[in-house]
This record gives structure tokens, C-alpha cells and sequence, in this order.
């Protein structure tokens, strides 16, 4: 038997990745700065989701964030990490939050050029039962002179510097997309750094499993349940794809980047915007998934072209494998026309 150790001697981490892509592009270091406190947050949240239960951190915190839901006990941890890690980055000057109401500045002396949006657990609902939550965030530049302001925040996705998320699953895993790529990274808790596992992603053109809550079909538009009926009972006696939903966003987007195929949160008629936050939650996921060569819309409009109106705005979400994304179009169209007709 042999006794040799297999380690890698040379590991690409995820701080030397960032040095590296920084360096490439020619920039100050303030990026490299920022995603490096990302990920050191990042870190802490999953070593903190990682003893929930032992820890005693499940369960209801007693007070409600900026929706209305209530905040669990590690929503607030993950928020004061997310929050404290980044203001001490020195390179960010606002930041947007799920669980904030309001914009939250940034003192004058420790002032950076970035804004970042984020949900810092996201999938709340599933932490008590040990189902896969995680973090998203977006980064975009400030553009105007003057004292950050919450209309600094308002910038369509088509702004982003880089976004990403991470997903604590049965291994604690983020996926940072810039202008260069979209790579992957394993935390190896051995010892406590990010590896590079996946090198520039691409998400298949095609793929065969649909996510969607079917909880809410008496509330869909005709054009979502067509969409998901031509999955279930294929037009060409094919095989059906297959179903997945977990409720966790970064989860069901996880798996369709890396195996394809679609996630909506539609709008329906109890919800006509959806669920999802454009700020810090779809817009983040559309950069992601377009850099990796899929789709992300709303079924009328491009999620990457919505310039925000307020920072907890809600959109429709349908997002994945371009031809995937482009039959869900398709199907939108013609029921435009069908109603269009019946006027
Ligand atoms: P949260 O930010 O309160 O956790 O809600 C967002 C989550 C997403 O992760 C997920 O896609 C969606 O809510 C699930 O909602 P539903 O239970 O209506 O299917
Ligand atoms: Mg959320």
C-alpha cells in the first residue's frame, strides 16, 4: 500500500486567484481587497452555519428585516459579518442588505470607490432543516461625485463590476464572476482557504431539469404553465425533464449552472413582481449566469437592463441555459399575440 500523501504542493487559492486576475487587469487593488473581505466573510458565515445547532443559532431572533419576514438568529450574524467585514475593507462606501431597510454608509475615512449589494443568507426558510442556504452578492462602482447617497445604489446589472455567491451545501463552495470569468472555488476547512476547483464555467446550451415552485400554479400566467407543461409532457414524445426545487435561490441556481436547464420565481397574480430582489439577489444571479453564457429575464425584458426604482425591488425571474430561456421567450411571445387578438 502506498503511504505517499496526495497534496497539492502549489494551490491555487482563492486570495492568489484574485491577486493574480488583479494584477492582469491592471487595477489599483481595491477589488482584490474587497472580494478578499468578501471571502473572509464568507468563511466566518459558514463556520457559523456549520455549528448552528450546537452553537444554539436556529430560530426566530425577534425582529423583522426590511420585507416583513422574520430574521433568524443566523441572518443577523451573517448580516453584522457581511456589514463589519466590508466596512473595514476600506473600499467600499454603501452597501444594500436584504436584512437593512435603508442604505448603510460608510464612514468618510474608510471610504472606497465600490457599492455592494447582498442577501447574506439567503433560503432563511430552510436553516431549521438543515437545507442548503448561501450568501449572494454584487459589486458595482460609485458613479457620481459627493457623498454616497441610496441613488448611488440604483444601477441596472449591466453595471456590475462582479457578483457572485456562496452556498453552504454539503461543502461550502463560491462562484465569483467578473469581466474575465466565472470560477469556482471549494473551501477546504483542512485548512481554512478557498480552492480553485472550476476554471471559467460555461453552463450547457441545453439542459434537463426545470425549478420552479408548482406550489403556485393556480396563480400562473398562461405562458409559465404552457412552459412547464411542454417540460412534463414534451411536444416530441421525448423524455420529460426532470424537477427540482429546493427554495433556496443560490441552491437551484447553483445546479443549473453547473448542470443546466432553467429556475424561475415568475410573477404570478398574487405576487405580479415575482419574489426576488433586483438588487442583491436576481441581479447578481443574471450577471452570473450570462457570463457563464446563459439567459436571465424577466419573460419581457433582460434582467441586466432593469435600472432599480428602490433598493428592495422585486422582479420576475427566469434564468438558465440560453435555448432553455429562449423556448420560455418564445412561448411568452405567442401568448402576447393570444392576448393581443382577444382585445
Ligand atoms: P429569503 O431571502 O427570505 O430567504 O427568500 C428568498 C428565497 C429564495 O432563496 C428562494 O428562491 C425563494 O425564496 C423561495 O420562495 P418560495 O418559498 O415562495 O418558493
Ligand atoms: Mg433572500
Amino acid at each position: 500500500m502506498s503511504t505517499e500523501t496526495q497534496l497539492d504542493t502549489d494551490p491555487c487559492i482563492l486570495t492568489r486567484h484574485i491577486n493574480e486576475s488583479g494584477r492582469k487587469a491592471g487595477g489599483t487593488g481595491e477589488l482584490s481587497q474587497l472580494l478578499n473581505s468578501i471571502c473572509t466573510a464568507v468563511k466566518a458565515i459558514s463556520a457559523a452555519v456549520r455549528r448552528a445547532g450546537i452553537a444554539n443559532l436556529y430560530g426566530i431572533s425577534g425582529t423583522e428585516n426590511a420585507t416583513g419576514d422574520q430574521q433568524k438568529k443566523l441572518d443577523v450574524l451573517a448580516n453584522d459579518l457581511m456589514v463589519n467585514l466590508l466596512r473595514s475593507s476600506y473600499s467600499t462606501c454603501l452597501m444594500v442588505s436584504e436584512e437593512n431597510d435603508n442604505v448603510v454608509e460608510v464612514d468618510l475615512k474608510k471610504h472606497g470607490k465600490y457599492i455592494v449589494t447582498f442577501d447574506p443568507l439567503d433560503g432563511s426558510s430552510n436553516i431549521d432543516c438543515l437545507v442548503s442556504i448561501g450568501t449572494i452578492f454584487g459589486i458595482f462602482k460609485k458613479a457620481s461625485d459627493g457623498p454616497p447617497t441610496a441613488a448611488d445604489a440604483l444601477q441596472p446589472g449591466n453595471n456590475l463590476v462582479a457578483a457572485g455567491y456562496a452556498l453552504y451545501g454539503s461543502a461550502t463552495v463560491i462562484v465569483i464572476a467578473t469581466e474575465l470569468s466565472v470560477d469556482m472555488f471549494m473551501l477546504d476547512p483542512s485548512i481554512g482557504e478557498f480552492i480553485l476547483t472550476q476554471k471559467d464555467i460555461k453552463i450547457k446550451k441545453k439542459g434537463k431539469y426545470f425549478s420552479i415552485n408548482e406550489g403556485y400554479t393556480k396563480y400562473w400566467d398562461p405562458a409559465i404553465k404552457e412552459y412547464v407543461d411542454r417540460k412534463k409532457f414534451p411536444q416530441d414524445g421525448g423524455k420529460p425533464y426532470n424537477a427540482r426545487y429546493i427554495g433556496s435561490m443560490v441552491a437551484d441556481v447553483h445546479r443549473t449552472l453547473v448542470y443546466g436547464g432553467v429556475f424561475a420565481y415568475p410573477a404570478h397574480s398574487q405576487s405580479p413582481n415575482g419574489k426576488l430582489r433586483l438588487l442583491y439577489e436576481a441581479g447578481p444571479m443574471a450577471y452570473v449566469l450570462e457570463r457563464a453564457g446563459g439567459k436571465a429575464t424577466t419573460g419581457h425584458q433582460r434582467i441586466m437592463d432593469i435600472v432599480p426604482e428602490n433598493i428592495h425591488q422585486r422582479v420576475p425571474v427566469f434564468l438558465g441555459s440560453p435555448d432553455d430561456v429562449d423556448e420560455y421567450l418564445e412561448i411568452v411571445k405567442k401568448h402576447k399575440n393570444y392576448v393581443a387578438n382577444e382585445k
